[in-house]
C-alpha cells in the first residue's frame, strides 16, 4: 500500500515534470514564433532623410528644427516609429554616413537641445525614434583616426585596419565608393595602407579590437540612455573581417557581398552587442543587409540567438531595373522570403530608402496618368505584407525621380566618383548618364515637396540639391485638401494596418501564382481574413479568384467603387488598381 502510494507519488511527480518540461518547451517554442507579439512588429516605420526634409535656418539643408516643425504632419501619417538617417557630427563626405563625433549633432542639423526637443516631441505623440549606428567605418576626421594615423605605436592604431607597406601591397579589396575602386589607401605618414570599403574618408573600424567594440557599445548606451527606441546598424554585415586579408578569387568584386558579409566573428559581436546594449533597453534593432542566404538572415534575427530583431534584405528592391521587371519574379522573391520567415524570425518590408531611387519610378509608373494610382498600389503592398513596413519620406505623396540630365546637378559622392572613374577608363558616359538618371540615389534625396512655392516650401534659400520641378503639382499642401490624394490614401492604409492584427501577424498565402499582372494574396489570423488584390500593370487585368458575395471592401485606390466582381470567379481590376477586402 505504502509502496503503491510511493509509486503513485513518483508517477505524479514524473507526469508533472514531463508536463512542466513540455509546457515550458512549447511555450519557449511559441515564444520564438513569428506570431509572438512585439511592438516593433506592429510598428509602421517612417524614414526621414533629414538633409532633405525641412530647412528652418535658411542654409538650404534640412535640420532638426525642421523636423520638429512637422511633427504634427508626421503624427497625422499614422506611423509610430521614425527612423532618421545620421545626424551626428560629420564632414559630410557621404551625407552623415562618415561620422567624426558620435556623441554630437551635425552643425547643419542643429544642436543637442534640438535633438532633445525632437525626441520629446516624438514621444509626446506616441512615436518612437530609431537612429543609425554607422560603425563599420568612421570619418577620417574622427579623433580616433587622426590618432591612429599619427604613428604606428599610437594607442588608437588598432582601431582601424593598417597594412605596413614593407610587407608589400595588401591583397586587393574592392571599394564601393572609391574613384579607383581600390579599398586600400596608402598613407605616407606611417608608410602603411588603411582599409576603406566605402570612400577614402570612411576608414573601416577594426572590430577585432575589443577596445573599439566597448567604445561603440558605450556610444549606443549614450543614445539609449537619452531614450531612443532603436538602432539601425549601417553596413554592419561587413564589420567582421579576416584580418589576415587573404587573396580573394578573381572577379570576387562582382559578388563582393559573398566575400565581405558575415565575417568570421560577426555573430559573436552581435551577441556581445545584444548583451551589452540591446538586452538592457526596450529597443528594436535592424541591420542593413541580411547576408547571402536565408540561413544568414535567420542567424541574424532568430529570437533564440539574441542578436537582432528584424532582417532587412535587399533581394526585393534589387529586382527593379530601367528595362522594367517581371511581376512573377517580384512575387516569387517576396513569397520566398515570407515563407522562409513564416514561423521564425521577422522581416522588414520596403521598396525604397535613401539609397534607392523613388519607389514609384522604379516599381510603379511615374507618368502623369498612373503616378498617383500606382503609388497608392505600391503603398498598399508595403502595408499589407507580413513584416514591419518602412515608408520612405515623400513616398506617401508619390514623389518621383528627379532624373537629372546634367552631371552638375548630382551630389552623391559615389556617383561623382564613378563618373570620374568611367572617364578615366574611357567608359560609355552616355550609358552611365542613363543609368544614374534612373538609379542614382539622389533621385530619392531631392527636397521634400511641401507646397508649390519656389523651393517646394523646403527652404527659403538655395537647396543643397535641386527641387523636383513637379512639386508644382505633387506636394503635401495640395494633397492635404484632396480626400483622394496619395497622402490621404496612405493615412487610410496605416489606419487599417494599425487596427487589423491579421495584417501584422496573419499568415500570407499567394493566390493565382502565375498571373503576370496581378499580385493577389490573403492574410489571415484569429478568424480574420483579408484579401489583397494588386494590379501591377497599366491595363485592365484579370485574376482567377472566386470573390465571395460577403467580401467587404475595406480600401481601394480608385475613386469609384471596385467593379462588380463579387460572386464571380474571374475578377477584373483596372490599371494599378489595389483593393483590400475583408472576407
Ligand atoms: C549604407 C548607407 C549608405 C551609405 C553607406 C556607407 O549603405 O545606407 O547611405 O552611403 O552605408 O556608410
Amino acid at each position: 500500500m505504502v509502496g503503491n502510494q510511493k509509486m503513485k507519488n513518483r508517477l505524479v511527480i514524473l507526469i508533472t515534470v514531463i508536463f512542466v518540461f513540455t509546457g515550458t518547451f512549447s511555450l519557449k517554442t511559441f515564444a520564438q514564433q513569428s506570431t509572438e507579439k512585439k511592438w516593433w512588429k506592429e510598428a509602421v516605420v517612417y524614414q526621414i532623410y533629414p538633409r532633405s526634409f525641412k530647412d528652418t535656418d535658411g542654409d538650404g539643408v534640412g535640420d532638426l528644427k525642421g523636423i520638429i516643425s512637422k511633427l504634427d504632419y508626421i503624427k497625422s501619417l499614422g506611423v509610430n516609429v521614425v527612423w532618421i538617417n545620421p545626424i551626428y557630427s560629420s564632414p559630410n563626405d557621404d551625407n552623415g554616413y562618415d561620422i567624426s563625433d558620435y556623441r554630437n549633432i551635425m552643425k547643419d542639423f542643429g544642436t543637442m537641445e534640438d535633438f532633445d526637443s525632437l525626441l520629446k516631441g516624438l514621444h509626446g505623440r506616441g512615436i518612437k525614434l530609431v537612429m543609425d549606428v554607422v560603425v563599420n567605418h568612421s570619418s577620417d576626421e574622427h579623433d580616433w583616426f587622426k590618432q591612429s594615423r599619427s604613428s604606428r605605436s599610437n594607442p588608437y592604431r588598432n582601431y582601424y585596419h593598417w597594412w605596413n607597406a614593407e610587407r608589400g601591397k595588401p591583397a586587393p579589396r574592392y571599394s564601393l565608393f572609391d574613384v579607383n575602386h581600390d579599398a586600400w589607401k596608402y598613407d605616407t605618414l606611417t608608410n602603411a595602407y588603411y582599409l576603406h570599403y566605402f570612400s577614402r574618408k570612411q576608414p573601416d573600424l577594426n572590430w577585432e579590437n575589443p577596445a573599439l567594440r566597448q567604445e561603440v557599445y558605450n556610444i549606443m548606451k549614450f543614445w539609449a540612455d537619452k531614450g531612443i527606441d532603436g538602432f539601425r546598424l549601417d553596413a554592419f554585415q561587413f564589420a567582421s573581417k579576416d584580418i589576415s586579408f587573404p587573396v580573394f578569387p578573381e572577379g570576387y568584386e562582382k559578388n563582393f557581398i559573398k566575400y565581405y558579409a558575415m565575417g568570421p566573428y560577426l555573430h559573436d559581436y552581435l551577441k556581445e552587442m545584444n548583451r551589452e546594449v540591446f538586452s538592457k533597453y526596450d529597443v528594436m534593432s535592424v541591420a542593413e543587409g541580411a547576408g547571402n542566404s536565408f540561413e544568414d538572415a535567420h542567424n541574424l534575427v532568430d529570437p533564440d540567438r539574441n542578436e537582432l530583431n528584424m532582417a532587412y534584405a535587399f533581394e526585393g528592391v534589387d529586382i527593379a531595373n530601367p528595362d522594367g521587371y517581371s511581376l512573377l519574379h517580384f512575387k516569387e522573391v517576396f513569397s520566398r522570403w515570407d515563407s522562409a520567415f513564416a514561423s521564425k524570425g521577422w522581416l522588414s518590408i520596403f521598396l525604397a530608402n535613401h539609397d534607392q531611387a523613388r519607389m514609384v519610378s522604379r516599381f510603379g509608373n511615374d507618368t502623369p496618368a498612373f503616378r498617383d494610382v500606382s503609388s497608392k498600389m505600391l503603398s498598399t503592398f508595403i502595408m499589407t505584407m507580413r513584416g514591419t513596413p518602412y515608408a520612405y519620406n515623400g513616398d506617401e505623396l508619390g514623389m518621383t525621380n528627379a532624373g537629372f540630365d546634367k552631371m552638375e546637378d548630382y551630389r552623391d559622392m559615389p556617383t561623382l566618383n564613378e563618373y570620374q572613374h568611367q572617364k578615366n577608363i574611357g567608359g560609355d558616359i552616355q550609358k552611365f548618364m542613363q543609368h544614374i538618371k534612373f538609379e542614382c540615389r539622389d533621385n530619392g534625396r531631392t527636397p521634400f515637396q511641401w507646397d508649390n512655392t519656389i523651393n517646394a516650401g523646403f527652404t527659403n534659400s538655395t537647396p543643397w540639391i535641386k527641387v523636383n520641378p513637379n512639386h508644382e503639382t505633387i506636394n503635401a499642401a495640395a494633397q492635404e485638401n484632396d480626400p483622394f490624394s496619395c497622402l490621404n490614401y496612405f493615412r487610410s492604409l496605416t489606419k487599417l494596418r494599425n487596427s487589423i492584427p491579421a495584417l501584422v501577424y496573419g499568415k500570407y498565402t499567394l493566390l493565382d501564382k502565375s498571373n503576370l499582372n496581378v499580385y493577389a494574396y490573403t492574410r489571415e489570423s484569429e478568424g480574420q481574413k483579408m484579401l489583397i488584390l494588386l494590379n501591377f500593370s497599366s491595363s485592365n487585368a484579370q485574376a482567377d479568384i472566386q470573390l465571395t458575395t460577403n467580401a467587404k471592401v475595406l480600401l481601394s485606390n480608385y475613386k469609384d467603387a471596385p467593379l462588380a466582381n463579387k460572386g464571380k470567379s474571374i475578377i477584373t481590376l483596372r490599371p494599378y488598381e489595389a483593393i483590400i477586402y475583408r472576407l
